[in-house]
């Protein structure tokens, strides 16, 4: 229907209904996540843009507590920042660092633990020169980071603390699975996606930002035609001008499914994850993360036919999942974040895997024992 709608939701006047939606939809957000109230809520494109404008408004922020302006003097002859991020970051990160023109000797990278949460002893120094980057739901493994301990440590020191939510953070959406991220509302901003456990179409993502005006200073445009009373319009405070109104495809969720719905969605992928788990360990992997939330990491002992049968079960339409590395081991990474899914479709999955390693065996001549 958005899609069909057409607005442009760029401000109030060129769409009211888009606007008030999606300004509903923020502060609903903000809510169900949990998060300060005088967060800015921006929808974007996904994870990755809402890295970038959040990254900008960190970079902006820090650098007027310097007294440095940036919109004036650009980034030649700007203080240097540095971004503290894990090994496990995930790939967005770094494009949008890129993006903003950060270069790999600024970035000082922090070892991790068996299931990819930052080593706390490992962490360099904070200052009022860093851009603390953690993680909620590690891609692989959906562990996150210790905010709680971590985050206060940056903030005494001036930094500004990021944090990729873009599954993870849904976490704190339920009761029984928000003490993974204890300690995260403290941060300066968030990126999170709706695409992803929030089910909506995809072109739906995140920017929640604490330090709201560094972002619009950022971003603000204007124009005689785009004159507006308003100072949080989207076009001011977001990376596009025009844009599809995505935020009524999160009004729209949030309305079906209520806080109540949303609690319910998570706690029963997560709880599928674990089935998944100990279905995997019946026909022989092993699982390699603690199943603490939505995903599974596992292996074959045998890497040819772990490969083999990955091929077959992606071929049968069953069901889909890929390949990853976790702790330098080549594994199958399965993430359960649909709304479909059912118990009867987990099973379905482990049989299309049990299936798919006997056609390998049979074909290789060794018909599976059992
Ligand atoms: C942890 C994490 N961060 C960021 C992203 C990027 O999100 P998007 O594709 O919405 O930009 C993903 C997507 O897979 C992710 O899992």
């Amino acid at each position: 229907m958005t899609s069909a709608w057409d607005q442009i939701a760029l401000m109030e006047s060129s769409s009211p209904v888009a606007d008030q939606l999606e300004k509903t939809a923020g502060l609903w957000v903000l809510e169900l996540l949990n998060l300060p109230p005088e967060a800015f809520v921006g929808f974007v494109t996904g994870t990755t843009m809402a890295h970038v404008s959040a990254l900008a408004a960190a970079r902006q922020y820090l650098y007027q507590k310097k007294g440095y302006d940036l919109a004036e003097h650009g980034l030649q002859n700007a203080p240097q920042l540095k971004v503290v991020l894990s090994e496990e970051v995930h790939i967005s990160v770094l494009k949008a660092l890129r993006l903003l023109g950060f270069g790999r000797s600024q970035l000082n990278i922090v070892p991790c633990d068996s299931q990819g949460q930052i080593i706390e002893s490992a962490v360099p120094e904070f200052s009022d020169n860093t851009i603390l980057v953690l993680q909620a739901g590690n891609v692989n493994s959906g562990s996150s980071d210790n905010f709680h301990t971590l985050i206060p440590q940056a903030k005494r020191a001036g930094s500004w603390v990021h944090v990729d939510g873009a599954f993870g953070l849904w976490a704190r959406a339920s009761s029984a699975q928000s003490a993974l991220v204890k300690g995260v509302e403290e941060a300066d901003s968030w990126a999170v996606d709706a695409h992803k456990w929030l089910n909506t179409p995809y072109d739906c993502g995140i920017c929640i930002v604490r330090h709201k005006h560094a972002l619009r200073e950022v971003m603000t445009t204007s124009a005689a035609y785009v004159e507006t009373q308003d100072m949080w319009q989207a076009k001011d405070m977001l990376p596009e001008f025009a844009r599809r109104a995505r935020a009524v495809e999160v009004w729209a969720a949030i309305s079906e499914l209520g806080v109540q719905g949303i609690q319910v969605l998570i706690e029963r992928c997560c709880l599928y994850a674990k089935m998944l788990a100990e279905g995997l360990e019946l026909l022989g992997f092993k699982v390699l993360n603690e199943i603490v939330l939505n995903q599974v990491v596992a292996c074959l002992p045998d890497i040819t036919l772990q490969r083999a049968m990955l091929q077959k079960v992606q071929q049968s339409g069953e069901c889909w999942f890929g390949q990853t590395i976790w702790q330098g081991q080549e594994a199958i990474r399965l993430s359960v974040s649909s709304w479909a899914t059912t118990e009867d479709d987990i099973q379905r999955s482990l049989k299309a895997i049990a299936d798919a390693i006997d056609k390998v065996k049979y074909a290789d001549g060794m018909v599976r024992q059992s």
